[in-house]
């Protein structure tokens, strides 16, 4: 039997924090075994908002390097850059001709991201999520491993994958969203009730996957909690907010219960809690980053995995939509 295909894709916005390796990164390693795996440096997304030139080329290389220091493996899994298919701008474009203005309007992230870009709200601001919907189904993606704040995009990738299907015939797999159980939602460390974002001005919010061992610790002992002295997880409580992060982030690092963990900390300071969970954070980076830098360092082996991976994936888009383009009655010479 085939193994099923999962599909997922991040922005080379900034550095990759830990929400994005809790929340999605972390699965996108684990299920390489088990599935095949196409995971994607979605930088046509990241022009959505204004990116500086020589800054989004640096990240998009930092991105794709940092992923395979974290475990993906470019022998089993395909790692593409996306604008280097452009299969996937010209499906968006299809696709948005089956797409409800209605339905985009309805987005949680463009209504957050429009109120806080009031000076640039561009359509493709608006568009995005059709794009995130081309990706997915250019590949006839079964599953697609995200945090809990995409949750609103799969839906509607799935709409308009059954909208089209029912149009024509089976053309797309209907995606299904895979959410971690645990740390779906990593909070920023200042705020705890908003998520740790790629795009928060404050530093100390949020913690990149480079940042040094120091600078890591400095964050967490710096990380916003409460006035009780009690390190328990009380769920839906926004005054626990940030033990409750602090909790579910050092559950998912150690790889223990949240009962476990309470049990550990039982008597035990905010102070010597917040170390704890700053040194167990660092000690997971720590191996990513000695891996990063020699990948980083090798410029022509990294430029040589994304062009075989950009043909590599242009071969299964392409055949996706040579079926759509053919359904939908546009004519095709041989
Ligand atoms: P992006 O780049 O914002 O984030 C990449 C992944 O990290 C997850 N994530 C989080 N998980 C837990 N806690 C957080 N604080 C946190 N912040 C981010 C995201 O859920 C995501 O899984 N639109 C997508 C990129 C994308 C995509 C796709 C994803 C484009 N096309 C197709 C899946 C399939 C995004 O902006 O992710």
């Amino acid at each position: 039997m085939s193994k099923k295909i999962i599909f997922s894709g991040i922005q080379p916005t900034n550095t990759p924090h830990l929400g994005n390796y809790l929340g999605a990164l972390k699965n996108w390693v684990n299920m390489q075994d088990e599935y095949d795996c196409i995971y994607s440096v979605v930088d046509l997304h990241a022009i959505t908002l204004r990116q500086e030139p020589a800054k989004l080329r640096a990240q998009t290389k930092e991105t794709y390097a940092i992923l395979m220091a974290l475990g993906i493996d470019v022998e089993k899994t395909l790692l593409f850059v996306q604008s280097h298919n452009q299969h996937h701008a010209e499906l968006a474009w299809t696709l948005s001709c089956y797409t409800q203005f209605g339905e985009l309007s309805r987005m949680t992230q463009f209504k957050d991201k429009s109120a806080k870009n009031e000076e640039n709200i561009n359509a493709g601001l608006f568009t995005y999520p059709i794009l995130q919907a081309a990706d997915i189904l250019l590949y006839q993606a079964d599953l697609v491993p995200v945090g809990a704040d995409q949750k609103q995009h799969l839906e509607l990738s799935r709409d308009i994958a059954v909208r089209f299907n029912n149009a024509y015939s089976e053309t797309f797999t209907l995606p299904e969203p895979y959410i971690p159980t645990s740390a779906a939602k990593v909070k920023s460390l200042t705020e705890p009730t908003k998520k740790m974002s790629k795009s928060d001005e404050n530093p100390g919010a949020s913690v990149g996957l480079l940042d040094s061992r120091d600078e890591v610790i400095r964050k967490f002992k710096r990380a916003v909690t409460d006035s009780d002295a009690e390190i328990v997880f009380d769920e839906g409580n926004v005054e626990k907010s940030g033990i409750n992060n602090l909790l579910s982030i050092y559950s998912a690092v150690s790889g223990k219960s949240i009962s476990d963990c309470e049990g550990e900390f039982a008597g035990k300071g905010y102070g010597d809690f917040k170390i704890a969970v700053g040194e167990a954070v660092a000690d997971a980076f720590a191996p990513i980053q000695t891996e990063y830098e020699r990948l980083i360092a090798d410029k022509a082996y990294l430029e040589g995995c994304m062009k075989s991976a950009a043909e590599k994936s242009l071969r299964i888009s392409g055949k996706t939509l040579r079926k759509v383009y053919k359904k939908i009655g546009f004519v095709q010479y041989q």
